[in-house]
């Protein structure tokens, strides 16, 4: 058996949201996203089980492409930052991905690089997000260079990034998005805008491609949740159980630097998952932890391999309980990352991503 901490990956629940993400943009391709070894969930496994789904994927660089490829994906594949450095060029021609490119030297080396096919290129401009991105005043003579190269033409397609569109205030959001209308009209491009707030929320933003992240994974990066994001489902639940159970008269502290004092005659039950694992050390006495499917709390700063919980008014917990961290309860009830990223200050993205290799991923759910 071992050590009971495990990320259960639900890969019925992907799909579902995949094609939600789908729906919500009958006239859209939806790129999966996939990078960061899909948000911590396996990128092979997600690709294996999207693929029937998906026309194509996206990834951060040409390392995360080239597992994919090793590992049987032969869908396109995008590079969301290009290249690096200008010597992967024939790497990126050989593994047949796609790429952004979003700065004057990737152009050169592009153009100088002659593939024996065009490589699809995605031109990036910085509409707002001032990440990367060609500023909207050098696009035009960026975009007439590639589009005037032999065989570069037909697959130029035009790609920004959002700075808000999770945001309940949209001013800046509206912003981007009328500037990036008006530089595609003038181009006549092609778009790939839309993330996954901008997927669930604002059908205008919607392209001739999407890039849907982390709602693949059944966040909700919404700040106000809509019809759309509720129907998200959690792909990742991370679960263990309690290992020792402390009775603790009033006012005897629990952990490190005694940060939680039992207010009262207290139970707490010490559970196998800490930040050696990835489990935020951030998390505040408070945060909500599933005890065999009912909701309690965490009691105590979080250490490497243990975290502590109150099961005071939980009288049935005991060694052996399933304590879920975040996802779904095997008896239906879910927590959600969202929300225990509330509690840690920070966003689901991190928390996801943050889960550690020693954590045993299992998958449940189609594998295409
Ligand atoms: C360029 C780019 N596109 C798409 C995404 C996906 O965003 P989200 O996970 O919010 O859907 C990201 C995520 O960081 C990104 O950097």
């Amino acid at each position: 058996m071992g050590r009971p901490l495990i990320a259960e990956i639900d890969l019925d629940a992907l799909r579902h949201n995949y094609c939600l993400a789908r729906e919500l943009a009958p006239h859209s391709q939806a790129l999966a996203v996939l990078k960061a070894d899909a948000y911590g969930h396996g990128a092979l496994a997600c690709a294996r089980a999207l693929d029937d789904l998906a026309p194509a994927f996206a990834v951060a660089c040409i390392e995360e492409a080239q597992a994919l490829r090793d590992g049987g994906i032969d869908k396109p594949i995008v590079l969301l930052e290009g290249i690096f450095h200008g010597d992967e060029l024939p790497r990126v021609e050989s593994l047949g991905l796609w790429m952004a490119v979003h700065s004057e030297w990737q152009v050169d080396a592009l153009l100088d690089y002659r593939p024996r096919h065009p490589i699809p290129v995605w031109v990036k401009v910085d509409s707002g997000m001032h990440r990367l991105g060609f500023s909207p005043e050098r696009l035009p003579e960026i975009w007439q260079r590639l589009a005037g190269a032999p065989g570069y033409a037909c697959d130029l397609h035009l790609m920004s990034h959002f700075a808000t569109a999770d945001a309940l205030e949209t001013r800046y959001f509206r912003r981007q998005l009328a500037l990036l209308n008006e530089l595609a009209t003038r181009l006549d491009a092609p778009t790939c805008l839309a993330n996954s707030p901008a997927t669930l929320a604002w059908p205008q933003a919607h392209g001739a491609w999407n890039r849907p992240g982390v709602m693949l994974y059944g966040s909700d990066p919404l700040e106000g949740a809509n019809d759309a994001s509720r129907a998200l489902r959690p792909v990742m639940t991370l679960h263990s159980e309690i290992i020792a159970v402390q009775e603790l008269d009033a006012g005897e502290p629990v952990g490190y630097g005694g940060r939680w004092i039992a207010p009262r005659p207290s139970r707490i039950g010490v559970v196998a998952a800490g930040y050696g694992d990835g489990y935020d050390r951030h998390a505040v006495d408070g945060t909500p932890v599933l005890v065999d499917g009912r909701r309690t709390v965490l009691a105590g700063k979080v250490s490497m391999d243990m975290l502590t919980v109150d099961i005071t008014d939980l009288p049935e917990a005991a060694i052996g309980s399933r304590v879920t961290l975040w996802g779904r309860d095997p008896g239906g009830e879910v927590l959600s990352v969202d929300e225990v990223a509330r509690h840690c200050d920070t966003i689901s993205y991190t928390l996801l991503t943050g889960i550690l290799p020693r954590v045993p991923r299992r998958y449940h759910g189609s594998m295409s």
